[in-house]
This record gives C-alpha cells, sequence and structure tokens, in this order.
C-alpha cells in the first residue's frame, strides 16, 4: 500500500462521483413519508450540509464556495439537532456519511425526515443506505475508501453536482475540471510534502488560512489530528488578527506558525497575509508559507487539502505512525451508542 493511500485516486473518484450524481437524477424523486408528500423539483431558500468529521468538511468546502456566488444560504450542521429556523424552513438537506452510521448525522436525518424536509443522502453503506431504501429517499452510494477522509471527493462532488443542479453560479465545468486537474499534480509535489512534513515534526501547527478558504485550514487540522495523531490550532484571518496572534509574545518552540494563501485572493486578504507573516517575523518566529495553486476557488481548496493532506501522511510516516487507525473516535462512537441505549435514546 502506498503511504499516499488513496490519493493517487483522487481525480477518479472525483470524477465517478459527478457521474453518480447525475445518474441519480434526484429532481424525479417524491418521498411519501407518513403521507407527506416531500418533493424535490422546485426552488429552495437554502441547502443544509450534515455530517461529522471527514464527511462533515464537505460542507465547509461548499460553504467557502458559496460565500459570493449564491444568494441562498449553506448552513452546515456538524450536531443531531436541528435549529429551529430550519424545521420551518425551505431547505434541501444533504446528510452526508461516509459510513452511514454516524450517530449525530443519523439522528439529525430522522429529525429532518420528521419535519417533512426533503433529504438526500450520500453515503457508502450502514443505516442512511436503509433508511433511503426504505423511504425512497434519494442515495448516492458512492464507493468505499481505505478510510472516510480518503474518500472526500466522492462525498465533495457527488454534493456539489446536485446542488449546482439547483444553483447553477455557483460552480462552472471549466472550474470543476482544473480542481480535479491540480489534484493529479499534487502528488508530483513530493519534495515540498517532505520538507514541510520535516519543518512540522515535533511541533503544534499554528494553522492561519484565510477566511475564504478556511475550510482548507479545518481540513489540515483534521487531518494532522487523524493521520500524525497531532495536535493543531486553525486561525482563521482576519479573526486570528485579534487574539490568536498575541502568543507570538512568547517564544513557544513547539509551535510552527503555517500560512496558507494563494494569488486568487484579493487584495485586502493579501495585505492581510503580509501583515501576518510580517508581525509573526517581527517575533523571530519563522512562519512556513504554503502558496496554493490554481486559477479557481475550488481548485486553490481542492490544491490546498490535497498537499496538506498529503503532508499529514508524510509527518504520519516520518514518525512511524499508522495514520488510518483512530481508536479513539471508534471508541467514542462504541461508548455513545451503549449509553444512549441505555437511555432509551436511539
Ligand atoms: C475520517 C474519519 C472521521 C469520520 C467521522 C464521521 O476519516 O474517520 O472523521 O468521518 O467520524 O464518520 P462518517 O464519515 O462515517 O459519518
Amino acid at each position: 500500500m502506498s503511504k499516499y493511500l488513496d490519493y493517487h485516486i483522487w481525480h477518479e473518484l472525483s470524477r465517478r462521483a459527478i457521474e453518480l450524481a447525475i445518474k441519480t437524477d434526484v429532481k424525479n424523486f417524491v418521498v411519501n413519508y407518513e403521507n407527506r408528500i416531500i418533493s424535490y423539483d422546485r426552488d429552495f431558500d437554502g441547502y443544509v450540509i450534515s455530517g461529522m468529521g471527514g464527511s462533515g468538511i464537505v460542507g465547509d468546502i461548499i460553504r467557502d464556495l458559496a460565500y459570493d456566488r449564491i444568494d441562498k444560504n449553506i448552513i452546515v450542521i456538524k450536531d443531531f439537532t436541528l435549529p429551529r429556523h430550519i424545521t420551518k424552513g425551505n431547505y434541501l438537506i444533504f446528510s452526508i456519511s461516509y459510513s452511514g452510521n454516524t450517530r449525530e448525522t443519523i439522528d439529525f436525518t430522522l429529525k429532518a425526515l420528521k419535519h417533512g424536509l426533503p433529504i438526500i443522502a450520500i453515503t457508502t453503506d450502514g443505516v442512511l443506505e436503509k433508511l433511503c431504501r426504505k423511504y425512497n429517499i434519494p442515495l448516492i452510494n458512492v464507493p468505499k475508501a481505505t478510510a472516510p477522509r480518503y474518500g472526500l471527493p466522492s462525498l465533495l462532488y457527488s454534493t456539489l453536482t446536485i446542488i449546482s443542479s439547483y444553483e447553477k453560479e455557483i460552480i462552472s465545468n471549466e472550474e470543476i475540471n482544473e480542481s480535479i486537474e491540480v489534484q493529479k499534480q499534487v502528488i508530483n509535489e513530493v519534495e515540498l510534502v517532505r520538507s514541510a512534513a520535516h519543518s512540522i515534526n515535533g511541533k503544534i501547527p499554528l494553522i492561519y488560512v484565510p477566511s475564504p478558504i478556511a475550510s482548507v485550514g479545518l481540513r489540515f487540522k483534521n487531518d494532522l489530528n487523524e493521520n500524525a495523531k497531532v495536535a493543531a490550532i486553525v486561525a482563521v484571518f482576519p479573526e486570528s488578527e485579534h487574539n490568536d496572534i498575541t502568543i507570538h509574545m512568547l517564544k513557544h518552540d513547539n509551535v510552527i506558525p503555517i500560512v496558507v494563501t494563494s494569488s486568487i485572493l484579493n487584495t485586502e486578504y493579501q495585505i492581510h497575509t503580509e501583515c501576518i507573516i510580517n508581525v509573526i517575523r517581527s517575533y523571530n518566529y519563522d512562519p512556513l508559507v504554503v502558496e496554493l495553486k490554481g486559477k479557481y476557488k475550488l481548485s486553490v481548496i481542492m490544491y490546498g487539502i490535497t498537499l496538506l493532506g498529503l503532508i499529514s501522511l508524510e509527518l504520519a510516516y516520518i514518525r512511524g505512525i499508522n495514520p488510518i487507525v483512530i481508536e479513539p473516535i471508534d471508541r467514542i462512537k462504541n461508548e455513545l451508542s451503549k449509553k444512549l441505549e441505555q437511555f432509551h435514546i436511539c
């Protein structure tokens, strides 16, 4: 098995996910749930993307993309409860769970269904798939990967394809294509991956990331946690200029600032980036600056997520850590399901 696991086939997973989503033809579905008719071929006021961890990041990415492109709200839910305004609203719900067995996502989906909200599920298997089959809910059955986080393209590109069938302006074909091409290119950045992983080794990364591509920073933190078992902090700016940055007044030898940047960001963000780097340096910190390539926002995001993901795998490799095993996550899922059963919350 390659130390970069499924990353070599990410571009193929992306294309396959688009095909699967088109084939599913969600607008043709009509769900009859307890005598409530739920239709999909209509206009929605917004989109809710629900999921946890490696599945939940899809919502963060699509929210970054939609921010200045569509008039509607993208609401990201990483929880088992529904905000009140959603229960009353005209929203399309995406329930994303790679395994199809994550408690929070299942509970959220069941509650949404009870409120008569239209649901589209994206999963490989599990309770979520069964629920969809039972009620004829649109289901995108994506292929399995080595672990949920390595199957990101399947979850992301299927969700995005469906949203774009409702909101044309969210993405162009050209942008989709470039964002898949960059995934192939990043695999060749072997030297960059190695040297970055060596600089991070033994330190706590403090990831400065601009808000338009905040999902890249969040995903990097999650990958560092899950693959390399390393603690990391995401410092989304400009907000982090008002808090995180003060830590540099002291010399924390175990902290490495990483500044994520891209030339597609507007001048204001470029100025903020420059100022952050200058201030960090003025306190004798040597930040690792990671310039993300790509002409379009999704390309930049996918370039960043792929590159930084590989860095986290390289770091695991250097440290002799198995990146795949995430025992505490499995343990808490088991413990929770036992406790919830005990309290008859299931
Ligand atoms: C990532 C990972 C976790 C899961 C999360 C939710 O590889 O293992 O972050 O993604 O526990 O599980 P799923 O994605 O199966 O709903």
